[in-house]
């Protein structure tokens, strides 16, 4: 048998000399486990005189329950070291004063273009971008816009003087980016092109900045039907309202052929203004199928390819939506205003709230 004395002074050193929780475990078992050094000595017990095993006996127990004791301690000293450091580094100051409440608010802009976005998106439509500063062949030429369409007169448009003496424009609606996407991408093209347009009017209902959503689908199959059932989709579940009644009323756009207004269904008796059922109507948007001329213009064959495009203004639906009377209101920074209209950072819309079925 090992000497006592010797054995147990050994023990308490390791046990003092550990550094984790996991080294004093190894001690533990390699002492005390089941085939630990003190057990070992244990078993031995059996085969000594019996005076000499009494004697024995309780100077093992007691060595057993020291080292026990003093494993339990160094325990202690751990885990408490442990918390120390912790402390030390996560510690919080809790004299700083608590963080405020946000201010912000989401502008009903940015919500309506993320229900729009939210609302396609679930139709299988990305989101395309295109320059505010366009060239007049972007913004009209390969649109179909002939040079003497009122469109391109002064009246309407913001010129601006290009770097090499050309004329430059902000672009006057979201449409030169179906061409931007059809001359750098391929059919099958399903996008949305959300974005600031500039014309020279304002007004109560017209902003010299004002922002509209492009849709444009190209493809060898998609057709009038298609522009119908995507477009009383979105109108139904961008106002929430089951069975909304759209009209499509026949309409001149030069880059589509057939085009179309679309109107929603409304009421307006008596000062109260109500959009679903009722006999009247409010236009929304404007559409129709993608002129060959333009589909050439891009270097996609029309006789190959085909589809149907868009252009809705937002600040419209907005102000529909939230029964906000004075677009020019959006552009004014009033707080009090955005306090009234905006939404909470929390309010980001979802498909859940955008779509009705
Ligand atoms: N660009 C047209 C406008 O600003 C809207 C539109 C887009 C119409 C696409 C038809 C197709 O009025």
């Amino acid at each position: 048998m090992d000497n006592p004395d010797q054995l147990r002074d050994d023990i308490l050193k390791d046990v003092d000399a550990a550094e984790s929780v996991d080294a004093l475990e190894e001690i533990r078992v390699a002492v005390l486990g089941k085939k630990g050094r003190i057990t070992d000595m244990m078993k031995g017990l059996g085969q000594m005189a019996p005076d000499e095993r009494k004697a024995a006996g309780q100077a093992l127990n007691a060595l057993k329950d020291e080292i026990a004791d003093a494993l339990e301690s160094k325990k202690t000293t751990l885990a408490d070291a442990d918390l120390d450091r912790r402390l030390m580094t996560e510690k919080i100051d809790v004299t700083l004063p608590p963080a405020p409440e946000p201010q912000g608010s989401i502008h009903p802009i940015s919500q309506t273009i993320d229900e729009i976005t939210a609302i396609f998106g679930e139709m299988g439509f990305t989101v395309a971008e295109g320059p505010d500063i366009e060239d007049d062949w972007h913004n009209f030429t390969a649109l179909n816009i002939p040079a003497d369409h009122p469109a391109r007169q002064e009246h309407d448009t913001f010129y601006l003087p290009g770097e090499h003496g050309e004329r430059k424009v902000l672009r006057t609606h979201t449409s030169p980016v179906q061409i931007r996407t059809m001359t750098a991408e391929k059919p099958p093209i399903r996008i949305i092109i959300p974005g600031r347009t500039y014309r020279s009017d304002y007004d109560a209902t017209h902003s010299p900045m004002f922002h509209q959503v492009e849709g444009l689908v190209i493809d060898k199959t998609s057709h009038m039907g298609h522009l119908k059932g995507c477009l009383i989709e979105f109108c139904s579940a961008f106002f929430e309202v089951d069975d909304l009644p759209v009209r499509f009323r026949p309409s001149y756009f030069p880059f589509t052929e057939p085009s179309a207004e679309v109107d929603i269904g409304c009421t307006r008796d008596g000062g109260e203004f109500r959009i679903g059922h009722g006999d009247d109507w409010l236009e929304i948007l404007g559409s129709g199928m993608v002129n060959p001329n333009v589909l050439a213009n891009c270097g996609i064959d029309p006789t190959e390819y085909q589809g149907f495009a868009f252009g809705i203004g937002i600040e419209r639906l907005a102000m529909l939506k939230y029964g906000i009377p004075d677009l020019r209101t959006f552009y004014d920074s009033d707080l009090r205003w955005l306090r009234h209209y905006g939404f909470r950072s929390l309010e980001v819309p979802g498909m859940v709230g955008g779509l009705v079925r």
